[in-house]
């Protein structure tokens, strides 16, 4: 994730980026950078590291402008350095350009402009947009033309603010990032979200998918705004929204807490999951075949996604991968070896015993191969390879978006592994629409209504086999984690060993079918159960009159489990509620588990 930040108005508007940027540093913070336009000329100011202790007035004294845009980066497309941070200017230096997003095509679009003369500076993707659009420039009529025909050209995500040197422009667009507008009385801002510019501006529009918005002086001088659809140009009537929210809430999107906040962008998660580089897949795809054996090490919520990780790469690819819980290794790693390689899985990078278990591998010869959503996070840097999961930051001291971030990662992995990283790109999009009609606002007042039958109970179970075992696991633990109502989830196969025994009238089992063989077998065990008394819940992709409560969730093949999960999640959290209880302090737990 980046964060980006733009200001149109008629005074210097850079201090205003400036404290924007600070509040958007959770969306990376290994680079910055300003761009002004004053003069006629753009002025650009880059810098390694946080903005956080910045100070515009001393550092920089004579940096402004009227125009302004600035971005704080998380690092994908090369290194962290200064010329690699944003604003990212054209040859002749007239268009200066902010981006959070992933330009897909960009070695494509880079090598056409390069057989055209253009010469680029940097390794991002996004360089190639001022490229572009200096490019589109040199036919189209004007800049809004321009940059129309530039955002046409590009696949992948953008969220972008603009500045041409030679007109009174600011530009923003949006495409599967985030971009709000920000109105004031004769000035504007933009920001990939609104704590952003709340300070300065509490009426706002959020843009769609595929909009852009001109930001221009009027015939009367005044600073007005165009809003419009990338595609066809054509005009679109602005739903202007009055932000009532206090800055604390609006740092949660208006959303009470972060963990509903970050449950409600699992769409874009796996948007972004699905936008991995191919070539990112194809390396860490590589580490895989060539290994002897596989482990994946993980704990909690991590370890959930490396176990539907491992029954994802058994099914799909025929690789056999043993999950480990990290703080168990130790009673193994002396049996690692030469040619193993053991793939970790973290959203922090911190946790101290994965971060042990790089160190036992290595010890014994092995790989490490890390799916981490922390850049720079020491198990990052550890690792032999790394690939960054796309949750972005994760505040919520309960996982959520990472864990089905972790979950598609696993899926890209998948299908790199088969040569099939599109298909399974397209299938990830499914799924993302998926997660959206389960987030729905009627089905989170069904869930409410769910949390509510259910907040008494002492008990609670579920029940998954194959690729939904691990939802079994993961909807337990964070159901116990937020509401401390106790819940196990346990194999449909392991049932009659023992769990059954637990099963009491109106106790409730949540049911995770998925659509393959193994859906009989669950129904099976959900048969069982409720002979027995029991509440069941099914989570399927197919109704069946053995549920008394039906939870649908569209049949994604290997890959309905990632949107399954986000029923229980919603579930967990609406429990919490109902209980009177602070998701955002559950005992005892704490982000990022640094000690053994
Ligand atoms: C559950 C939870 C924990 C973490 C676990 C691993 O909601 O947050 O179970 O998943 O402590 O943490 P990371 O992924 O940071 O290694």
């Amino acid at each position: 994730m980046c964060g980006i930040v733009g200001y149109f108005g008629s005074k210097d508007g850079m201090g205003a980026v400036v404290e924007g940027l600070k509040r958007l540093e959770y969306r990376g913070y290994d680079s910055w950078g300003l761009a002004a336009r004053t003069d006629r000329k753009i002025l650009i100011h880059k810098e390694i590291g946080k903005i956080g202790s910045f100070n515009l007035k001393k550092d920089l004294p004579n940096f402004g402008g009227k125009i302004c845009i600035g971005h704080t980066r998380w690092a994908t497309h090369g290194g962290v350095t200064a010329i690699n941070s944003h604003p990212h200017l054209s040859c002749d230096g007239r268009i200066a350009v902010v981006h959070n997003g992933i330009v897909e095509n960009y070695q494509e679009l880079r090598a056409a402009l390069e057989k055209k003369g253009h010469k680029f500076k940097s390794q991002t993707d996004t360089e190639v947009i001022a490229h572009l659009i200096e490019q589109e420039l040199r036919t189209k009529k004007n800049i809004v033309e321009a940059v129309r025909s530039a955002l046409k050209k590009i696949e992948g995500s953008f969220a972008l603010g603009i500045i041409d040197r030679e007109n009174d422009i600011l530009i923003g667009a949006r495409y599967a990032s985030p971009l709000v507008l920000g109105i004031a009385k004769d000035e504007f801002y933009l920001g990939s979200d609104v704590p952003a510019f709340l300070k300065y501006a509490n009426q706002v529009v959020f843009l769609d998918e595929r909009e852009m918005v001109v930001l221009s002086h009027g015939k009367s001088g005044n600073a007005q705004f165009d809003l419009m659809n990338i595609d066809s140009g054509k005009k679109i009537k602005a739903k202007i929204t009055k932000i009532k929210w206090s800055a604390e809430e609006a740092e949660k999107g208006g959303h009470p807490h972060f963990m509903i906040k970050e449950m409600l962008e699992q769409p874009l998660v796996i948007r972004k999951t699905a936008a991995t580089e191919k070539e990112e897949l194809e390396k860490a795809a590589a580490l895989i075949k060539k290994a002897k054996r596989v482990f994946v090490v993980a704990c909690g919520t991590a370890l959930h996604a490396g176990i539907y990780g491992s029954y994802l790469l058994a099914k799909r690819n025929n690789i056999m991968v043993q999950p480990i819980s990290a703080g168990e290794l130790s009673y193994f790693s002396h049996l690692f070896k030469k040619g193993d390689l053991v793939i970790t899985v973290s959203q922090s990078g911190e946790t101290a015993d994965v971060l042990e278990a790089v160190r036992s591998a290595h010890k014994a010869g092995a790989k490490v191969l890390a799916l981490v959503n922390v850049l720079g996070s020491s198990l990052m840097r550890a690792a032999d390879r790394s690939i960054l999961t796309k949750a972005g930051s994760e505040i919520c001291v309960l996982s959520t978006k990472a864990y089905i971030s972790q979950q598609a990662m696993f899926a890209m992995l998948s299908g790199a592994l088969n040569g099939e990283t599109a298909k399974m790109k397209k299938s990830l999009l499914e799924v993302a629409d998926a997660i959206e009609k389960i987030i729905e606002k009627k089905n989170l007042g069904k869930i409410k209504t769910l949390a509510k039958k259910l907040s008494k109970v002492p008990n609670l179970y579920g029940l998954g086999r194959s690729l939904n075992y691990a939802n079994s696991l993961e909807s337990c633990l964070k159901i116990k984690e937020v509401s401390y109502i106790h819940a196990e989830g346990f194999a449909g196969g392991d049932l009659k060993h023992g769990p059954i025994a637990l099963i009491e009238k109106d106790v409730p089992v949540m049911v995770f079918a998925t659509p393959d063989s193994t859906e009989k077998e669950i129904v099976s065990n959900a048969m069982e159960v409720k002979a027995r008394g029991a509440f069941v819940i099914g989570i399927s992709f197919q109704n069946n009159s053995v549920y008394e409560e039906f939870l649908p969730v569209t049949d994604l093949g290997d890959l309905t489990p990632i949107a399954a999960i986000v029923y229980t999640q919603l579930l967990a959290y609406y429990l919490a509620l109902e209980k009177k209880l602070d998701p955002a302090k559950p005992t005892h737990l704490a982000n990022g588990v640094t000690v053994n």
